[in-house]
């Protein structure tokens, strides 16, 4: 997979690349690479935004500045695969559009900073507007990394060994649930102890148990 990110802020994802599932994903020859929109805009001395029409505070990111940053890197605007602005406003980022996206060969993730996007980059530039959740971050950035995380976990050999992502929360082995609760030593912390069911040795029972409480925690 190739995923490039529109950033006004590259600097903010150096801690992101440097963890080790990225950095797996990337020896895996999967790659990431951020746009700065300064460096391409048409506008001189690096303007990328602009005060909103009909008044009001902030500032807007330039349609035409996104439209030039996308025929620098692709000759074409929109581009030739999936893109993606994230906005408050976007369709709810799930489990099921990471595991849709992660079957992408390329993505571009938009990230905007003031008052967003000029309207017709969602309308013309973008294929999916996508919010992480009901509340406003500063700017995509944060965005962008939370949908990366979560779609190049999924990328196989990523997470080092396979199986880990398979019955995990929200995965199709565990019908959509969130995932069992998990134990580890000391069986017996300040009285609290692990459920006898999970020393039991009964593989058929332990799996019955934990689809069971994952089916609770879904409901
Ligand atoms: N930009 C600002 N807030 C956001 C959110 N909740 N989701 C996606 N992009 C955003």
């Amino acid at each position: 997979m190739k995923i490039d990110v529109v950033t006004l802020f590259p600097s903010w994802f150096n801690w992101f690349t440097q963890q080790r599932h990225v950095q797996n994903a990337v020896l895996l020859g999967h790659e990431i690479e951020f746009m700065d929109l300064r460096a391409s805009t048409p506008l001189g001395a690096g303007q990328v935004d602009d005060t909103p029409y009909g008044g009001g505070a902030g500032m807007v990111i330039r349609v035409d500045v996104v439209e030039a940053a996308l025929r620098e890197r692709y000759g074409t605007a929109p581009p030739p695969h999936r893109t993606i602005a994230l906005s408050p406003g976007g369709r709810r980022f799930d489990e099921a559009l990471a595991t849709e996206l992660a079957a992408e060969p390329a993505l571009t993730l938009l990230s905007g900073r003031y008052e967003g996007f000029d309207e017709r980059v969602h309308e013309h530039l973008a294929s999916d507007v996508v919010s992480i959740g009901p509340y406003v971050l500063s700017g995509g950035e944060l965005a962008a990394m939370v949908v990366m995380d979560a779609v190049m976990r999924k990328l196989p050999g990523a997470l080092g060994h396979d199986h880990s992502a398979v019955e995990e929360s929200f995965s199709e082995a565990l019908e959509g649930a969130p995932e069992y609760p998990h134990y580890t030593r000391p069986f017996d912390w300040r009285g609290h102890t692990v459920p006898d069911v999970l020393l039991s040795g009964d593989h058929g029972r332990i799996r019955e148990w934990r689809r069971e409480r994952s089916r609770e925690r879904g409901r």
